[in-house]
């Protein structure tokens, strides 16, 4: 299953971009720039693809809501039979006014609070997956004053490594701060299996982001098929096995899109094999290519035999192409067929601050707009108000349909927290 099952919404046609029936024109004067503008149709069918690619086998799909958060796009997503997979309080508390169910939501996150392991026990979610033996004491200790138990899944570190990825999004490797080391694993198992409070029924892992082959995930699984075994042999009832996320998106043009059934096939056997519970929990993979960043030049200028395209977005709006080196395309929303090779940069403060370096691009002038493609995971989620800027709009398109489902920000949400007269001198 290829490129062919998955919607393509993002194209020029007659000269200009349109998401689905929409023209990028048309939202920029609705909602003005920079702005989100997600793609439902493409959110629809990445969807369809991965759970048609994963029925062979018992799974549930856990949307990983980091990716992008927007209410819109989780409500989407649940219509669709997707559960969602939380990393912080305020996560779960967007998944439940979303709409999703207890039974829906497994929540991950290597330094949760206790605060916020109480809130997923109380909300009585399906797995709470932990990363150290001090966290399953604590969650021990606020069961039992609840009155509770906890189910638990141990996120093991498989210990593999991924080729080609940024040190930043790589997470499975030995050493990583992230999950119980493989070689711990049964021996912490063990110590969960004398608490009281708290019910070993899972296994998880995450091998890391924009996984170029399928090989992680199948070195990881066998690792995982292996303690599943040693743990039942020492009286755990392991019902599910969640193996993260991971499925890449196509940044660049000609890029291939992840290998959805050669994934399943990946998997599939050894999940009925060990007669447990598939979850997956992709991020990327359904919002990354769902959505572009719409951004309008403000300025062309020349320096050091250089040239510039100074945009509306900036790094607060996108960090990815100036944390990770990430490569974003970027097509002007009216192209000419002229080409010049610049840096886009953003209005920030920073020199740091660029959606592209060096690259070809449409030539274009002041006033137009430009498209920021697969910016429609960690975008609006990784924003800040850095220099004071206010954080874009989101705007969900679907067939000839647009709405703005996330207001730009005001000046005044800028300062809504601080004090009027805080009186610090006297405290
Ligand atoms: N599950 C766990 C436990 C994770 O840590 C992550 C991502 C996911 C699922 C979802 O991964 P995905 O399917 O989206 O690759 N900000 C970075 C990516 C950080 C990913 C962190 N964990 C970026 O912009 O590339």
């Amino acid at each position: 299953m290829g490129q062919g099952v998955l919607a393509q919404p993002f194209v020029h046609r007659d000269g200009a971009f349109f998401c689905e029936d929409v023209p990028a024109e048309a939202v920029a004067i609705a909602a003005g720039t920079p702005t989100f503008v997600y793609s439902a149709a493409a959110i629809r069918s990445r969807y369809r693809a991965l759970a048609q690619a994963l029925d062979s086998c018992a799974s549930r799909i856990h949307y990983s809501c980091k990716a992008n958060g927007n209410r819109s796009i989780l409500t989407l997503l649940r219509e669709l039979g997707s559960g969602v997979d939380v990393v912080s309080g305020g996560e779960l508390a967007r998944a439940l006014r979303a709409g999703f169910g207890p039974q829906d939501i497994v929540c991950g996150g290597v330094g949760k609070t206790a605060r916020e392991l109480r809130e997923a026990i109380q909300a009585g979610i399906k797995l709470i997956n932990v990363e150290s033996l001090d966290e399953i004491v604590l969650l021990n200790e606020i069961a039992r004053d609840l009155g509770m138990a906890a189910p638990v899944g141990l996120r093991v570190n498989p210990e593999v490594r991924i080729a080609n990825a940024h040190a930043y999004i790589a997470t499975g490797e030995r050493g990583h701060k992230f999950g119980i080391p493989h070689e711990s694993a049964l021996g912490v198992a063990r110590q969960a299996l004398q608490m009281q409070h708290v019910q070993l029924v899972g296994l998880d892992m995450h091998v890391g982001s924009q996984l170029a082959t399928l090989e992680p995930y199948r070195a990881g699984l066998a690792r995982l098929a292996g303690l599943t075994g040693e743990l039942r042999a020492a009286g755990a009832q392991i019902r599910y096995i969640d193996i993260g996320g991971g499925l890449p998106v196509a940044y660049n043009t000609g890029d291939p899109e992840p290998d959805l059934v050669g994934f399943g096939a990946t998997v599939a056997p050894t999940v009925r094999d060990l007669g447990v519970e598939l979850l997956v929990e992709p991020g990327r993979f359904f919002v990354g290519a769902s959505g572009v960043l719409l951004t309008r030049v403000l300025y062309r200028k020349e320096s050091g035999g250089k040239q510039y395209v100074i945009v509306d977005a900036g790094m607060n709006d996108l960090l990815r192409p100036s944390h990770y080196d990430a490569y974003h395309r970027i097509d002007a929303v009216r192209p000419t067929g002229m080409r010049v090779t610049a840096d886009v940069v953003g209005p920030v403060c920073e020199t740091g601050d660029f959606l592209a370096l060096d690259r070809e691009v449409d030539e274009v002038q002041a006033g137009d707009l430009m498209v920021v493609h697969g910016a429609g995971a960690y975008g609006y989620v990784m924003s800040s108000n850095y220099n004071a800027r206010l954080r874009a709009a989101e705007v969900m398109v679907d067939g000839h349909r647009h709405a703005v489902v996330t207001a730009r920000e005001t000046y005044d949400d800028l300062m809504r927290l601080e004090l009027e007269d805080p009186n610090w001198r006297d405290a």
